[in-house]
């Protein structure tokens, strides 16, 4: 069974290692990479993720700053901060936690946030540029699964590549990150009729829904590559993820673990996006 796996945990470490290279580089040169975290609210999943952010950075030698906001602040306040931390020449990234409360736009506080300190890759101009195939920083989750596929030595050109969900943050990147390494993409969604017949017919399914077990092997046709993007607790409090792993286990070539999966891959791209941006302080 270990030979099916592809760990987030070793590709991530690798990432790391070489981020902490890249920072001892930036430093001898008087760069200092910084990362600065705005959370609004107390949301325990965010709070989880953003501690998980910040203990990366701290072992790669990156500094980062957490801004806790509370649930009431004005959509007016978060903004002033953005910006802020916009004209500040020490920051290289800014990223803003997700969800938000409901009383603020979200659109709007991520558009406020300067393009080139994007380290999420969230704001419309590294989404345009992402689609058109333009240097941009790319979403931390989608290049994480590009990522592990290209660890793992599966080359995507000609494969029909399924990606299950289509959110803004997953399922549509990385859709388009398939379509850029040549593969013929079908985006499957909530809406979308006999989901089980376009996954039989794919070479990799990537499958970022939010529903524990969602994915069957019964779904799958034999040999397939899978990418579990969820983050779920079953009934007993168990991390999940997307797919049932026990089913797809013994149909698959290979598969993506929850936990030690895509989760750690998230993290390790924010890190090499935050290290790109401030890289070009010395240009
Ligand atoms: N919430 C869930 N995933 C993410 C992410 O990748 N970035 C941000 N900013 N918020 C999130």
């Amino acid at each position: 069974m270990d030979n099916k796996l592809i760990s987030g945990k070793v590709v991530s470490a690798q990432i790391k290692e070489q981020v902490k290279q890249e920072v001892d580089f930036l430093n001898s040169k008087g760069v200092y990479p910084k990362l600065s975290v705005i959370i609004v609210g107390e949301n325990p999943a965010s709070q989880s993720y953003v501690k998980g952010k910040h203990k990366d950075c701290g072992e790669c030698g990156i500094i980062s700053d957490n801004i806790a906001m509370p649930e009431t602040i004005s959509q007016a306040e978060l903004l002033a901060e953005i910006d802020r931390l916009n004209k500040d020449d020490s920051v290289h990234g800014i990223l803003v936690q997700l969800p938000l409360p409901k009383h603020i736009d979200e659109y709007a506080v991520i558009n406020t946030i300067a393009p080139e300190k994007d380290v999420d890759g969230f704001t419309a101009v590294n989404v345009g540029n992402m689609n058109i195939g333009k240097d941009c920083f790319t979403p931390c989750t989608p290049q994480g699964c590009i990522d592990m596929l290209d660890y793992a030595g599966i080359d995507m050109t000609g494969k029909d590549v399924v990606v299950i969900g289509r959110s803004n943050i997953v399922g549509k990147p990385v859709a388009v990150l398939a379509l850029q390494r040549s593969a013929t993409v079908t985006i499957c969604h909530s809406k979308t009729k006999n989901i089980a017949e376009k996954t039989r017919m794919a070479d990799i399914v990537i499958v970022a829904v939010g529903r524990a077990g969602f994915l069957t092997g019964d779904m799958l046709k034999p040999g397939a590559v899978v990418i579990d993007v969820g983050i779920n607790r079953n009934s007993e409090g168990k991390l999940c993820g997307d797919a049932d792993f026990d089913s797809c286990i013994d149909v698959v070539s290979r598969i993506t673990p929850v936990p030690g999966g895509v989760g750690l891959m998230t993290r390790a791209n924010l890190l090499k996006n935050t290290i790109k941006s401030a890289k070009n302080c010395l240009k």
